[in-house]
């Protein structure tokens, strides 16, 4: 069979089944693409559409075995594959950490400006599961130094072959650590998190492909804004003078404005798609202190 037959039916099949995009895709055509060119490593600059390759049977059975998976399990093709894109580099990634799809990559491609004047020296990704959001800025900073944190030892084994994957073994450090617990006396220039932010009457009600990844990864308190809001309360005190905070919010963005009204979070626009993505710095997380409390 034709590559391009076969993608072309594999779309169809997942447009019949009603799957949910949105771990790294958001159509059933990319989403084949992304499971067959990862499983047979195919280059995504390559045309399918003009594309003369065939199929060679033991490739059809690969294929097979895992447009199966997809269609019963509704796992997502990252999980399938071990592979996601973030800020156009590769992370290996498996169901112990979320799949990378923070907009916050767009802000690091553009190297957080107009907020960030110049490179930070020392960044903190907190919460970091695979350790994309760091590993990127590590990436696109050279000569910062790195800290990625999780609470989980399981994300942090993951983030540390990434780290290897990345070379960056010495520049991004990886700590485990229950927010800013094991991080004291910590000072950093940036911190970029996407902590977890759904509540637990979201997370029910979200797409069975969702319920692939770690619950630690989705579920806060306090309708979604608790672990958002002790990353407020605290990320002043860990932040040299001058330095931002980005936090991912998600749907949390409404709520955390009428929680705490009085504080002039600046909201993220991107042009990539994604929203709910906040700024603040370390002098208004000072100056706005008391209505965290
Ligand atoms: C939404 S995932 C984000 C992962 C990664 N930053 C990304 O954008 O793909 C949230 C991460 O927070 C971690 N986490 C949950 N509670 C935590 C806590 N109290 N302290 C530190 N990390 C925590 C989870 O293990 C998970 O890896």
């Amino acid at each position: 069979m034709l590559l391009r037959t076969y993608i072309l039916n594999t779309a169809e099949k997942f447009k019949e089944a009603g799957l949910f995009y949105g771990h790294g895709t958001d159509s059933p055509l990319d989403d084949a693409v992304y499971l067959v060119y990862s499983t047979l490593g195919i280059g995504f600059d390559l045309d399918f559409e003009r594309s003369d390759r065939v199929l060679l049977m033991n490739e059809l059975e690969i294929l097979e075995a895992r447009v199966e998976q997809r269609l019963r399990d509704r796992k997502p093709v990252a999980y399938i594959v071990g592979k996601a894109w973030f800020c156009g580099h590769a992370f290996d990634v498996d169901e112990r950490v979320l799949i990378p799809r923070s907009p916050i990559a767009e802000l690091i491609q553009n190297r957080f400006r107009p907020m960030l004047e110049c490179p930070p020296e020392t960044v903190l990704d907190l919460c970091c599961g695979s350790g994309c959001l760091g590993i990127s800025c590590a990436l696109e900073f050279v000569d910062a130094r790195v800290e990625v944190s999780d609470v989980s030892a399981d994300c942090l084994e993951v983030a540390t072959g990434n780290i290897r994957r990345h070379d960056l073994i010495g520049r991004v450090q990886c700590t485990k650590s229950d927010l800013f617990a094991s991080l004291a006396d910590k000072k950093y220039d940036l911190i970029v998190s996407n902590p977890p932010y759904v509540s637990l009457a979201d997370v029910e009600t979200l797409p069975a492909e969702y319920q692939h990844e770690p619950k630690l990864a989705l579920l806060s308190g306090e309708g979604g804004l608790a672990i958002p809001l002790e990353i407020l309360r605290q990320a002043g005190s860990y932040l040299n003078p001058g330095g931002l905070l980005i936090l991912e919010v998600g749907l949390g963005a409404e709520a955390l404005c009428q929680r705490v009204p009085e504080i002039p979070f600046l909201w993220m626009d991107f042009a990539q798609g994604g929203d709910g993505v906040l700024a603040i710095r370390a002098e208004e997380l000072h100056r706005y202190r008391e209505y965290l409390i």
